[in-house]
C-alpha cells in the first residue's frame, strides 16, 4: 500500500469533529456515507500498525472499555478486545452467563452498574433488537453495538467494506467506493443483522445489493430498503462481483423453517459449480462463524483467490480501533474534536 491510501482523504469529509458527530455507533443506519468513508480511511493506519511485530498504540492510554457481551460470541468480542488492548486501552470483559444477569437484573440496571465503573467506551452485543440504544441512553460514555438481535452489527458492515476495498485495490481497482459492483448476499437473511447493516453500507457506497434465501428467511418489505429479492439463488448469483453467505442462526428460529440443512445446501449452499455461474473472478466473503457444508463448501471457503473471509477477521481489529480512537476523541479532547463538556 502507498502512503496516500493509508492517508484520510481529507477533501471528502468535513473537518474535526464534524466528520464524525456521534457520540454512539448504533448502526450503519445513523450513518452518512463520508462519515462511514472517515472510519474506512482512519482504520487503515490500524491495518498498517496490526501488520508491524510491535503493534501498540498509547491512544487510549487510561481509558477503560468495558466489553458486555449478553450474547456468545467469538470474533467479535476478540477482535473488540485486541483493538482495545492495541490502543493501551484497560480493557474489561463482561460475559453474560457469570454476570447478574443471571440473577434476573435488569439491562438498564446493568447499564447504570457499568456506567457508575467510569467506563469511557461501552461495547455491547445484546440478544434484543434495540438493546443497545436503551444502554446508550443510560450511560454517559460512547456505546458501541456489537450486534443487536436481528436489527443491525455496524463494525461488522465496517470491516466488509474494508476488506472489499483492499481486495478491489489489490486487484488494481479503485476500492475506494463501490459503485458499479453488485453484491449477493446469501442466507438466512430474515434473522441477520449482518445482512441489514451490510445493505445499508454497501448502498452507501454506491453497490447494487441482492439478497437471496428462501422466502421463509427473507423479511416482507425489505424491497423497500432499495434490495433487490431473489430465491433462486443461480438467478441471484448471475454475473455478481461478490458473493456473500450468511449462516442459518437456529438459535434464533422459533419451529421449522427450512425442510432439511441438506435440501438447503442443495438449493442455497454455495458450491464451485455455482460460484462460477457469478462474474469472473467473484469475491466470496463470509461473517463467520462458518457452517461448512450447509451454506458454503470448504473448498470454497478456502479457495486462495477468491475468499477473503480471513481477511474480513483482520480488518475486523482495525475498524474496531479506528471505531474506538473516533468516538473517544471528545473524551480525550483531541484538537478539534473539543473538550469534555
Ligand atoms: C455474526 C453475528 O453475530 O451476527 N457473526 C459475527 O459477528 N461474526 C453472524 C452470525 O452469527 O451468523
Amino acid at each position: 500500500m502507498t502512503a496516500s491510501q493509508s492517508q484520510p482523504h481529507a477533501s471528502r469529509y468535513p473537518a474535526g469533529a464534524q466528520a464524525f458527530p456521534h457520540r454512539d455507533l448504533l448502526g450503519i443506519g445513523q450513518l452518512e456515507r463520508h462519515e462511514i468513508l472517515f472510519l474506512l480511511d482512519e482504520a487503515e493506519q490500524w491495518v498498517d500498525l496490526n501488520r508491524q511485530r510491535q503493534k501498540h498504540s498509547d491512544s487510549l492510554a487510561g481509558l477503560t472499555i468495558i466489553n458486555a457481551f449478553f450474547e456468545n460470541s467469538t470474533r467479535t468480542l476478540l477482535s473488540f478486545e485486541i483493538a482495545g488492548k492495541r490502543l493501551g486501552a484497560d480493557v474489561v470483559n463482561m460475559h453474560a452467563a457469570q454476570s447478574s444477569v443471571k440473577k434476573g437484573e435488569t439491562l438498564i440496571d446493568t447499564a447504570i452498574t457499568l456506567n457508575a465503573m467510569r467506563a469511557d467506551a461501552i461495547v455491547i452485543r445484546h440478544g434484543s433488537s434495540g438493546a443497545t440504544g436503551l444502554i446508550a441512553d443510560k450511560v454517559d460514555c460512547p456505546v458501541l453495538n456489537a450486534g443487536d438481535g436481528q436489527h443491525e452489527h455496524p463494525t461488522q458492515a465496517l470491516l466488509d467494506a474494508l476488506a472489499l476495498r483492499h481486495a478491489l485495490r489489490e486487484r488494481g481497482q479503485s476500492g475506494d467506493d463501490f459503485t458499479g459492483l453488485t453484491i449477493t448476499i446469501c442466507g438466512d437473511i430474515l434473522h441477520s443483522r449482518v445482512a441489514r447493516s451490510n445493505l445499508l453500507c454497501l448502498q452507501a457506497l454506491g453497490a447494487t445489493v441482492r439478497l437471496c434465501a428462501p422466502p421463509a428467511l427473507m423479511p416482507s418489505g425489505i424491497e423497500a430498503m432499495g434490495a433487490q429479492v431473489f430465491h433462486d439463488f443461480d438467478a441471484a448469483l448471475d454475473g455478481a462481483n461478490v458473493v456473500m453467505m450468511l449462516r442459518l442462526q437456529t438459535e434464533r428460529m422459533s419451529g421449522q423453517f427450512i425442510p432439511s440443512a441438506r435440501e438447503y445446501h442443495h438449493l442455497y449452499g454455495l458450491t464451485a459449480a455455482r460460484l462460477a455461474k457469478a462474474g469472473e473472478h467473484a469475491l466470496v466473503m463470509h461473517p463467520g462463524p462458518m457452517n461448512r457444508g450447509v451454506e458454503i463448501d470448504s473448498d470454497v471457503a478456502d479457495m486462495i483467490d477468491r475468499s477473503i473471509i480471513t481477511r474480513q477477521v483482520e480488518m475486523g481489529v482495525a475498524i474496531r480501533m479506528a471505531c474506538l480512537d473516533v468516538l473517544t476523541r471528545r473524551a480525550r479532547g483531541v484538537e478539534g474534536w473539543g473538550e469534555v463538556a
